[in-house]
């Protein structure tokens, strides 16, 4: 790193128990030897299926499983090992599949709205899994109680949030919508950038989604059908007076990194 600038590791939708071992860890890998200032989760971290109001089709996907051993855990573990890595902050934008939660205990009686504060990942991701509280440590909640938009900033013209399209040309909507700044987003689970130059100030804004680390083929896909989703992460490096992105392609559990140091796992 050169003085002055900073680097930004961005992980996409993980989907604990859904994610893919083999892309989860090349990520890491490139985590660990790149260090960053920052890292940042896109959402959707935790799938929170037995959250889910989606009624199951198969008999695999309908296994009652332990909410705190298979997703919370894993996410608690993943996050001490990023966070031992990461030089300042990390940040953790709720997705939607978090909000299940939420939205399970609101529409649920007095017991589940009882045992929201239990497990609302705003507090249960705050601590690990010894219960000791998390430093240099923010989650931001999918929905923002006053109206505004779920986001973190990570330069003056640069925001991320977790997804505001699932529409097969999502990058394009992002672009859009966002219309002044750039964003980074995640949710649909496929790589894809979109960029648009302002005739007048001469200035590139862009959207721009990593991939995503969960598997590429879930099994509620009807008939299974095939998906365009792909592996992938991105970093940042933020300069005092611009930034320059990289989504950064898993394949098959290979990728290489702007130094050229290949990762393999
Ligand atoms: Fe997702």
């Amino acid at each position: 790193m050169k003085k002055g600038s900073k680097l930004w590791f961005i992980f996409p939708d993980i989907h604990f128990p859904e994610h893919d071992e083999t892309a989860l860890t090349c990520a890491l890998q490139a985590h660990t030897k790149l260090k960053p200032n920052f890292s940042l989760f896109l959402g959707d971290v935790l799938d929170c299926g037995l959250f889910s109001a989606h009624k199951k089709r198969t008999i695999e996907e309908n296994v009652i499983l332990d909410y705190e051993t298979i997703e919370l855990n894993p996410t608690r573990n993943l996050l001490d090992q990023v966070q031992k890595n990461t030089k300042e902050h990390t940040h953790f934008l709720g997705g939607n599949h978090e909000e299940r939660i939420e939205r399970w205990a609101t529409n649920g009686g007095q017991i589940e709205q009882s045992l929201f504060s239990l497990l609302d990942p705003a507090k249960t991701l705050s601590r690990t899994e010894a219960g000791i509280k998390r430093t240099k440590f923010t989650f931001y909640p999918y929905t923002k109680n006053d109206g505004g938009h779920a986001h973190v900033r990570l330069a003056k013209d640069l925001v991320a949030v977790h997804g505001w399209s699932f529409a097969k040309h999502a990058a394009q909507i992002h672009l859009e919508k966002s219309r002044s700044q750039s964003v980074v987003f995640g949710h649909t689970h496929r790589h894809q950038v979109a960029s648009s130059r302002d005739p007048w100030s001469g200035k590139i804004i862009k959207a721009f989604n990593p991939g995503t680390l969960s598997r590429l083929q879930p099994i509620y896909m009807v008939g299974g059908t095939p998906t365009d989703w792909s592996h992938g992460f991105a970093i940042v490096y933020v300069g005092k007076e611009s930034w320059t992105e990289y989504c950064i392609t898993i394949n098959n559990g290979y990728c290489v990194l702007p130094d050229g140091t290949e990762i393999k796992v």
